[in-house]
């Protein structure tokens, strides 16, 4: 698996059960295995509790990555329910890879991939406990490594679109990687900052369109389709 899933403290367990993986950079925070019923689909993954990442993180290092968050168990909903068997789908900020692996499960072929290296890793892991075969790459949208020549039916990110310094990387990824007709699917629980990237995005020529998802738990998700004009 490019991008690297072996050779790390995180490395698997024969028994396959390893529910006290500590989460890089977080002493005393460990990794837990979750079960999630998406539609036909049902995973067994590991992430951290949110609570745990938010509240024992150093303020300028929080790993996001190390979190299956509520948009992107919707987006793996979605995908599940949605997603026709052999469509290729590009995961970007993938984190424990929820959604990719929602969608590998329904039958896609996918890439997952993720600026961190260890994200990568457990992203590996959890294909390995839900015995699916997915490709995936440690990608930064600021030096985007993937060639123009990759084509994809599908794009999708959850959760992606808080950051302002990376919207103009994002869309650069998202015009390189999503020529018509390949459709982008971002899903997030209606952050005030997604507002300020579908106007950058329709200035740059997307078409927007939103609906409002099942929410998790009490969680909101709206689901974003883009296509460039
Ligand atoms: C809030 S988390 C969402 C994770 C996952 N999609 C989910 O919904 O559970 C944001 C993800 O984007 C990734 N990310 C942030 N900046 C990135 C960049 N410049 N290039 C690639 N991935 C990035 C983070 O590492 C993290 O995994």
């Amino acid at each position: 698996m490019p991008g690297g899933v072996s050779g790390s403290e995180l490395s698997d367990r024969a028994d396959g059960v390893d529910t006290r993986l500590p989460v890089p950079g977080l002493p005393g925070v460990r990794f837990r295995q979750n079960k999630l019923e998406a539609g036909t689909v049902t995973l067994d993954l590991l992430s951290a509790s949110a609570a745990d990442v938010l509240t024992k993180s150093p303020p300028n290092a929080i790993p996001y990555w190390s979190v299956a968050w509520p948009a992107g168990i919707a987006l793996g909903r979605v995908l599940a329910e949605r997603v026709k068997p052999e469509t290729t789908v590009l995961e970007l900020g993938a984190g424990v890879g929820v959604s990719g692996l929602c969608a590998a499960a329904a039958g896609a072929r996918v890439t997952l991939s993720d600026n961190e290296p260890d994200a990568l890793r457990l992203i590996g892991m959890n294909a390995r406990r839900n015995r699916l075969a997915v490709q995936g790459v440690t990608a930064d949208w600021r030096w985007w490594p993937l060639s123009s020549e990759l084509r994809f039916d599908l794009i999708i990110g959850s959760d992606i679109t808080y950051e302002p310094a990376a919207f103009d990387a994002l869309l650069s990824v998202l015009r390189l990687s999503a020529p018509p007709p390949t459709e982008v699917w971002l899903t997030d629980p209606g952050r005030l900052m997604t507002t300020a990237f579908q106007q950058r995005a329709i200035q740059a020529g997307w078409r927007w369109d939103f609906e409002e998802l099942s929410p998790v738990g009490r969680q909101s998700v709206f689901l974003y389709r883009l296509r460039l004009h």
